[in-house]
C-alpha cells in the first residue's frame, strides 16, 4: 500500500516535470549546464565559486539588513544601533555582511590571481576576462559605497577621504566629487545617493555582469592549465575529464560549506563595531580607507595627486587590456617567465604598499 503510494507521488512529480518539459524543454536546458566536463586539474576552480557564494551571502544578510536599516543622517546610525543591539541575531547578520564584503574582495582577487598565473585570460577568453575586471570593479564599489552607511565617525571621515581621492582624477575629477557626494560635502544627500547605489544599482550590475561571465565560460569551458587555448570555441569544450555535475559541484559545495563555518567563526568572535556617530566637525586621529584602498592610498601621499590618480587609472586599463599586450599562447608559467616576474613584483608593490599604509 505504502509502496503503492510512493509510486504515485514519484509518478505525480515525474507528470510535473514531463508537464513544465513539454513546455518549455528544461531537460535539454539543464543537460546543457549540467553534462559538461572540466579538465582534471581543478582545485583551483572552486575560487570563482566561493566567489559567487559569499555575493548571495551578501544578498541575503544584505536583504535582511534594509529590513531595519534607514538611510538619512538622522536615523541612520541609531538604525544601525538598533539592528546591533535590540534586533534578534541582528548582530550576527551585520557582522556577517562586513566579513562577507571582505572574503568577498579577497576572494575575487585570489580568483583573479589564479586565472593570471594559469594564463586562463588568454584568446579565445579575452571577455571572460574583461567582465572579470569589471566584477572586481564593482565588489570594490560595493564595499565603498557600504562602508558610510552606519554613519559613525569611521564611516564619514574614510568616505571623505575616499572621495577626495575621485576628486583628484586630473578631466572631470570637480564633477565626480560633485557627483558621489551629491554636493560640496559628505551630508544627507551623499547617504540616500551611496544607499541606492549599494542597494540598487551596484546589486543590478554586478548580477548581470554574473550572468554574462557564468554564460561565457559555460560557452567555451574551464581552460587547461597545461594545454595552450584554441581560438575555436567548440575546439575548446572538453570532451573528457572531470564531470561537471555531480563530480565537481560536490566539490564545490564542501569548499562552500567551509567558506560559511568560517564565516560564522569570523563574524561570531569578532563582531563588527561601531564608533561615534558621525561629527562633521571632529576629525578622528586615524582616517584610513578599507584595507583595499590602502596601497592607492599610500601611493597618493608620495606622488603628486593627479600622478598618484593616474597611475591607478592606466593599471586598471591594463589589467582591461592584458589578453591583448600579452599574445604569448604559452600557458605554463616557466614557458612565460616575463609575465610571470611582472606580476609577482605588482603583487609584491601592492602588499607592501598596503602593509605600510596599515601600520604608518
Ligand atoms: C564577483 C566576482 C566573480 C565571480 C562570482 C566569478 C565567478 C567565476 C566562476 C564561477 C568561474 C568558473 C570557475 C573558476 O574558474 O573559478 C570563473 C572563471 C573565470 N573568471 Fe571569474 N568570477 C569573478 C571575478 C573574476 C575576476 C576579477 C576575473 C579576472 C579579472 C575573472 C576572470 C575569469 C576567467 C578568465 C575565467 C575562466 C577561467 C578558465 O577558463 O579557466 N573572474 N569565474
Amino acid at each position: 500500500m505504502e509502496y503503492q503510494q510512493n509510486l504515485d507521488t514519484t509518478s505525480r512529480g515525474q507528470r510535473l516535470i514531463n508537464w513544465i518539459d513539454e513546455r518549455y524543454r528544461m531537460r535539454e536546458l539543464m543537460g546543457a549546464m549540467l553534462h559538461v566536463y572540466i579538465p582534471k586539474e581543478s582545485k583551483t576552480y572552486y575560487l570563482g565559486g566561493i566567489t559567487l557564494l559569499l555575493f548571495l551571502v551578501q544578498v541575503v544578510t544584505g536583504s535582511l539588513l534594509a529590513l531595519y536599516y534607514r538611510g538619512t543622517p538622522d536615523e541612520a546610525y541609531d538604525s544601525v544601533m538598533f539592528i546591533t543591539s535590540t534586533v534578534q541575531f541582528g548582530w550576527l547578520i551585520r557582522s556577517i555582511h562586513a566579513w562577507g564584503a571582505n572574503l568577498m574582495v579577497i576572494f575575487c582577487i585570489i580568483h583573479l590571481l589564479r586565472v593570471f598565473f594559469q594564463a586562463a585570460y588568454k584568446a579565445p577568453r579575452e571577455l571572460t576576462w574583461g567582465v572579470g575586471v569589471a566584477l572586481l570593479l564593482v565588489t570594490m564599489g560595493f564595499g565603498f559605497t557600504g562602508y558610510l552607511l552606519p554613519w559613525d565617525q569611521r564611516a564619514y571621515w574614510a568616505t571623505t577621504v575616499g572621495s577626495e581621492m575621485a576628486g583628484a582624477v586630473p578631466i572631470g575629477g570637480e564633477f565626480l566629487l560633485r557627483f558621489l557626494r551629491g554636493g560640496e560635502t559628505i551630508a544627507a544627500a551623499t547617504l540616500s545617493r551611496f544607499y541606492g547605489i549599494h542597494t540598487l544599482i551596484l546589486p543590478m550590475t554586478i548580477a548581470a555582469l554574473i550572468g554574462i561571465h557564468l554564460l561565457l565560460i559555460h560557452q567555451q569551458g574551464l581552460a587547461n592549465p597545461r594545454q595552450p587555448a584554441k581560438t575555436a570555441p567548440e575546439g575548446n569544450l572538453p570532451k573528457k575529464g572531470k564531470p561537471f555535475f555531480p563530480n565537481y559541484v560536490l566539490g564545490e559545495v564542501v569548499s562552500w560549506y567551509m567558506i560559511i563555518g568560517l564565516l560564522i567563526i569570523l563574524a561570531s568572535l569578532f563582531p563588527v563595531g561601531l564608533e561615534a556617530k558621525a561629527n562633521p566637525l571632529e576629525t578622528p586621529p586615524h582616517v584610513k580607507p578599507e584595507w583595499y584602498f590602502l596601497s592607492l592610498y599610500q601611493i597618493l601621499k608620495f606622488v603628486p595627486r593627479v600622478m598618484g590618480v593616474l597611475l591607478p587609472m592606466v593599471a586598471i586599463l591594463m589589467l582591461f587590456l592584458l589578453p591583448f599586450i600579452d599574445r604569448n599562447p604559452e600557458v605554463l608559467p616557466r614557458k612565460r617567465p616575463a609575465m610571470v616576474t611582472l606580476g609577482i613584483m605588482a603583487l609584491i608593490v601592492i602588499i607592501a604598499f598596503t602593509v605600510w599604509g596599515k601600520i604608518s
